[in-house]
């Protein structure tokens, strides 16, 4: 090895002095983001300190867009990226507190049914807090990422062969029977937690949007979404309250239609749901706010999907996209003034579908490892 003498004996830049240190080390603001149970304390239902189970979820980046006039018209329009929750997916919300209150409670397991993302967040609290967690999911209908997460936190998965609706009538049926907590949204400490979006969504803005665009499958999210920002208002932290804009996909609209779909179906799995747990209470959000609950076509939810990922930078998952073209859908109608400012939650990361992301995609071009023809295939 050369002469290293270390650098101690070199002088520091003038900036770099110790003192220098000292004063913006005592300017910022020291510590990590808690997790919704500890940042939202107030709000939220007392749970006990050594029962909070949390991969310190929420605190997600509310990202302005930037490239979409000519699609969304002249507003001013917010993503809220809940795709980068810890296991990738907003259920983390509303899961950090089931399994929590589970925990407090002195339950030792944890049971739901899902179209994905309520499994891999159900396994990967229950195996931070220490409980075992049970998934049902329809067979092989649910997104590869989502599987695997399950399958990592060491959720016993049973695939059922049927849809998600039977398989919730399942698990609905188990949790009654067996000493076994249900974290599905039926679970009122669920919305509790996941209203805590709202929460940031105010808190980042500084006030309430205009119009709050989401998807809806269950219908849990908008609930809860709703009963944030009227508790916030109720608290005097905000003074008015969004529009509630739910987008279900077409081949799984029941709320649209009025009726629930026995066999729904869409390429957007995670809301493939024909009988929404929360339909009621998502109907009462919809009406309390003066607000919408509408469908959009799979070519709609994947025009919006390749959009996103194509000229904004951010990747979400199907079912995610289903707001953003319902934004396409509402700006098409008229209904935005110029100005106004919309919110819309991506609710799971693009990662979590890579087989949907490759098959809307263009294959990759594959040459020779030669210099000549990689810059021909470049286009130069
Ligand atoms: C990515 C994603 N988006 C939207 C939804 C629908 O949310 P909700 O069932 O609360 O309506 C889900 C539910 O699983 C989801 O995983």
């Amino acid at each position: 090895m050369g002469d290293r003498k270390g650098l101690s004996h070199i002088p520091l830049p003038i900036s770099y002095t110790p003192s220098f240190w000292r004063t913006s080390v005592q300017a910022i603001k020291t510590g990590v983001w808690n997790g919704v149970i500890r940042e939202f304390y107030d709000f939220l239902p007392r749970v006990k300190e050594d029962a909070i189970v949390t991969l310190n979820e929420g605190n997600t980046p509310l990202i302005e867009v930037k490239n979409l006039r000519d699609i969304v018209g002249d507003v001013k329009l917010y993503l809220k990226y809940e795709g980068l929750n810890p296991t990738g997916s907003f259920k983390d919300r509303g899961m950090t507190m089931a399994v929590s209150k589970a925990k407090d409670d002195g339950s030792h397991a944890v049971i739901c049914a899902s179209t994905g993302n309520t499994s891999a967040a159900a396994a990967a609290y229950a195996s931070r807090g220490g409980l075992r967690a049970y998934v049902l999911i329809p067979a092989g209908k649910i997104a590869l990422g989502k599987l695997s997460q399950a399958m990592m936190h060491g959720a016993t998965v049973v695939q059922v062969e049927g849809n998600f609706d039977e398989a919730l009538s399942i698990v609905k049926d188990i949790a009654k029977t067996y000493p076994i907590t249900l974290v599905n949204s039926i679970n009122p400490y669920r919305l509790e937690g996941q209203k805590t979006a709202a929460f940031e969504v105010c808190n980042h803005l500084g006030f309430s949007p205009i119009y709050h665009f989401l998807p809806v499958g269950n219908a849990g999210n908008i609930t809860a979404y709703w009963n944030g920002y009227k508790e916030y208002r109720g608290r005097g932290i905000i003074n008015t309250l969004p529009k509630m804009m739910g987008f279900e996909a077409e081949g799984a609209a029941p709320i649209v239609r009025g009726y629930p779909i026995k066999n729904p179906e869409t390429v957007a799995s995670a809301i493939r749901i024909g009988n929404p747990s929360s339909w009621q209470a998502a109907v009462k959000a919809r009406d309390e706010s003066g607000g919408v609950i509408d469908m959009v076509s799979d070519d709609e939810i994947i025009y919006a999907y390749k959009l996103l990922a194509s000229r904004e930078g951010v990747f979400c998952e199907p079912a995610s996209a289903a707001s953003i073209a319902g934004v396409i859908k509402m700006h098409k109608k008229g209904i935005f003034k110029n100005g106004d400012t919309i919110v819309c939650t991506l609710t799971g990361h693009g990662l979590k579908d890579p087989d949907t992301a490759i098959k809307s995609s263009d294959k990759p071009i594959t040459v020779p490892a030669e210099l000549g023809k990689v810059v021909k295939v470049l286009g130069f």
